[in-house]
């Protein structure tokens, strides 16, 4: 086994040469992925962001009045993004007058500067203090603040591009930062029509497709391997009992394919499967027993219009 530089080296040569083949869709987002996930979330098919959008926009008087707390509350968002849907409860705090801080947390310095400069112009008086890193470190870094009322934000269903084991460790993770009187308010996809969740998974534009083939182009880049996007089809199943939304890369033919910086090369039998995402999909069952084993509670749920989307609320 080679010496690997860092986690996706070694993470792409474990995966490739498993059976069955595997890449972590956490490697999905380069500055090009990043730009398709942009896409994706304005596409028609793709219904998460509206309908969270749309229960942001429909609560945000009772999520402000849960969120308050008697000396103002810090709102610390994991996994900032562009902040469409934050700021729509942005602006309602800030027009209500509202304590508050926002604190966006992610790995990107360049989202936070973006998120920054755009909350500059658009929402002036709020208090921004952008946090660059790791989750999880920051989120112990913000445990010694007891000072007041934290609200820990995760928005569109991230947590369910993890198992239920990692989901859970996910969950218990955020549960150690979190003081009496604090909440966590998150977003979870709901088990809906499959074909709604398929359509969402494989639009006809093909931008799903090329958001999957994406993590090939940067193995290509970054570990200087030959994979031809064009021997691969971008396959999704959903299995309407678990509620798992799966997508794969599958190989049309007989393939040999070579990773030069990581002194590989992986042979593939045609319609053999690389397995790159889940999407999980929930029901309050499937929540509830989550909560349950990271020691949380559900103390509150919000839907869209057309059911589609709960964010839920949790204390310890
Ligand atoms: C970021 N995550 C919640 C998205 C999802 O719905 O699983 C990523 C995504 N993958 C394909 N389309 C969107």
């Amino acid at each position: 086994m080679p010496n690997f530089i860092n986690a996706f080296e070694e993470d792409v040569y474990q995966g490739l040469t498993a059976y069955p083949k595997k890449l972590s869709s956490k490697y999905f987002y380069d500055e090009k992925g990043d730009k398709i996930f942009q896409q994706i979330m304005n596409m028609p098919e793709y219904y998460l962001t509206n309908a969270e959008y749309n229960i942001i926009e429909t609560h945000k008087k009772s999520l402000a009045e849960k969120f308050a707390g008697p000396t103002g509350f810090d709102l610390i968002e994991l996994g900032a993004g562009d902040g469409k849907k934050t700021k729509v409860l942005l602006k309602y705090l800030n027009d209500e007058q509202y304590k508050f801080t926002y604190l966006p947390i992610d790995i990107s310095k360049y989202v936070l500067k973006d998120l920054k400069e755009s909350l500059a112009v658009e929402l002036p008086n709020v208090d921004v203090q952008p946090q660059e890193g790791m989750y999880f470190e920051v989120l112990s870094k913000l445990a010694e603040y007891k000072h007041r009322k934290k609200v820990i934000m995760v928005l569109g269903s991230n947590i369910g591009n993890l198992l239920h084991e990692k989901a859970i460790e996910f969950l218990q993770n955020i549960q150690q930062s979190m003081n009496e009187g604090d909440l966590l308010f998150m977003g979870f996809d709901q088990k809906k029509h499959p074909q709604q969740i398929i359509n969402a998974y494989s639009d006809k534009a093909g931008i799903t497709e090329a958001f999957n083939k994406n993590l090939l182009t940067r193995i290509n880049r970054e570990l200087e391997a030959n994979f031809d996007l064009d021997q691969f089809l971008h396959w999704e199943t959903y299995d309407p009992e678990t509620g798992t939304a799966k997508s794969f890369l599958v190989a049309k033919e007989n393939l040999k394919v070579t990773l030069k910086k990581l002194h590989l090369t992986v042979n593939f039998d045609a319609w053999e499967t690389i397995h790159t995402e889940i999407s999980q999909k929930y029901d309050d069952h499937t929540v509830n027993w989550l909560a349950e084993r990271s020691n949380l509670k559900v103390i509150d749920q919000f839907t869209d219009d057309n059911n589609l989307f709960k964010n839920y609320v949790f204390s310890i």
